[in-house]
Formats: C-alpha cells, sequence, structure tokens
C-alpha cells in the first residue's frame, strides 16, 4: 500500500497524492541531516539518556514536556533549519519558487502516552485538514528512529474520499493563534492539550481495512493531509521521536487542485503563516 517509489515527476507526485497515494522513500541526505541534527538538539535536552528511545524514563513528564518543547521550539523557529526543507523537497522535484511550507514539528509519542489527559488529542482519528489547512496540503514526516509498527500510526484509505462525521467547524486557526504560537507549536503549555479544543470524531465510523507501516530513521514519508489516520497507542516502554511538516505547492492551490475534500469544515487559513517564497 505504501509505495517505496516517487513518480518520475514532481507533478506526477502531487497527482498521485492528491489521488490518496501514500509514500514511504528511502532516506536522502537531507533528510538523514535533519534527523541528525534533531536528534543532537534532544541529546543535549536529555543527557542523562544516550539512548533517546528511553528519554522519558529519567525524568518526570513536565519535564519531558519542556525539554521536548524547547527542541520543537528551536527546530520550528530556526530559519537555519529552513534551509533543509528547501532541500528536502528540491530532492523530489519541487520547485521552491512554488512551494509554501509549515516549518518542521518535533513529535515525541511516549510509552503509555495515551494515557495522560493533556496528550489525548494526539491519539485523535483525524485529517490534517481539519487544522484550517487547504486540501492540496502534504504531510512530509521523517522519524528518527527505526520503529516498528506499532509505533507509527495507521491510515485509512477508505476514508480518504468518504466523510468522517467531525466537529472540525470548531476550529478556527485565527483563534489558535491569537494567544500566540505557544499552543500551535506546543512548547510551553504542557496543560495546554486539557483546555484547548483540537477536532475530532464526532459519531461512529466504519474505518475500513487500516494501514500501518514500519521504518528506517530519516525515511521520507509523504501522504495527503486530506488521509484519515490515527496514531496508535502503545505500552512498549519507548519513546519515539518524528518530524513533520506541511507542505502546498502555490500553483496548485490557486488552481483550485487537491485531494478530495470531503468533511473539513474548519475556519480560517493556516497558508498564511506559512514560510513563503
Ligand atoms: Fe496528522
Amino acid at each position: 500500500m505504501l509505495s517505496p517509489d516517487p513518480p518520475p515527476t514532481n507533478d506526477r507526485l502531487r497527482r498521485a497524492l492528491y489521488d490518496g497515494e501514500i509514500f514511504l522513500l528511502d532516506p536522502t541526505p537531507a533528510s538523514s541531516r535533519y534527523a541528525e541534527i534533531a536528534r543532537s538538539l534532544l541529546h543535549r535536552e536529555f543527557p542523562e539518556s544516550p539512548d533517546l528511545r528511553q528519554a522519558h524514563e529519567a525524568v518526570s513528564p513536565q519535564e519531558f514536556f519542556l525539554r521536548v518543547g524547547a527542541v520543537r521550539r528551536e527546530l520550528y523557529l530556526d530559519e537555519a533549519h529552513h534551509a533543509l526543507i528547501y532541500e528536502l523537497a528540491e530532492s523530489l522535484g519541487f520547485n521552491p519558487r512554488h512551494i509554501a511550507f509549515d516549518p518542521v514539528r518535533l513529535r515525541a509519542v511516549s510509552h503509555d502516552g495515551h494515557l495522560n489527559p493533556a496528550a489525548k488529542a494526539v491519539y485523535y482519528g483525524h485529517r490534517d485538514t481539519w487544522y484550517g489547512h487547504p486540501s492540496c496540503l502534504i504531510t512530509w514526516w521523517i522519524p528518527l528512529h527505526e520503529l516498528s509498527p506499532e509505533e507509527t500510526f495507521l491510515f485509512y484509505p477508505d476514508r480518504f474520499d468518504k466523510p468522517v462525521p467531525n466537529d472540525s467547524e470548531t476550529f478556527d486557526y485565527d483563534d489558535w493563534v491569537s494567544k500566540g504560537w505557544s499552543l500551535k507549536i506546543g512548547w510551553q503549555d504542557p496543560e495546554a492539550g486539557k483546555k484547548a479544543h483540537y477536532p475530532g470524531v464526532t459519531g461512529p465510523v466504519d474505518p475500513g481495512p487500516e494501514v500501518g507501516f514500519a521504518c528506517q530513521p530519516g525515511q521520507n514519508l509523504l501522504f495527503s493531509g486530506a488521509h484519515y489516520h490515527k496514531t496508535r497507542e502503545q505500552s512498549l516502554g519507548t519513546t519515539r521521536f518524528s518530524l513533520d511538516f506541511r507542505l502546498v505547492h502555490l500553483g496548485d492551490h490557486a488552481a483550485g487542485l487537491g485531494a478530495p475534500d470531503v468533511d473539513n469544515r474548519s475556519r480560517g487559513s493556516a497558508l498564511s503563516d506559512y514560510v513563503h517564497p
């Protein structure tokens, strides 16, 4: 189901993504370097955990959140890292003058993380587009470690072009960022996940077959932001770190191209806050 080979041209890659194809591609020099940078920043924050996969064991959940948040902030805001996104995009034929992106976010999913009420939204089934993104959104995900399917997430391809009952209409991007970007990037308030409302499923869903995947560090997973997917809960005694960012081809957006948009009613647009050419 996940394709290991990109189409021969960038036009066809984008078209395939908008048609629901999911690509899990080999590491590239840029993705490997990005993963290495993130790991070294995490090592700086967790000197007591030479194995980052055990980083959650050495500190309290609150301290863990704050330390991960420091790295998350640095990776998101430091423009030196934006060059790597252009390099990644160019490696798959994107013209840097034609794309806008929401910078990289570091994610941590830990052992029993689903039991933390402040993290509950992390495990919601969702489409990324429900957060005020356009239907031509491309999500790009890079793991920092080798991961088994139990530690990644699940896609539900049958739902790609069929509605899922949801309350995305309660999400207003402009409200969300009106009090600063701390909530959006998630580095300051460990309790924010309890206070903020994140769009989720509101009724029964027949998700159809689920598609999971294993991966190697630095691989490039690309999928349409309209895919319905869900992070897996895990109690394996490990933490997995990953990077992801969001990309929009501005020509496609202007031309109204993109994935089927069957149930996204979120308001406002994150696109204006992307990094533009
Ligand atoms: Fe997502």
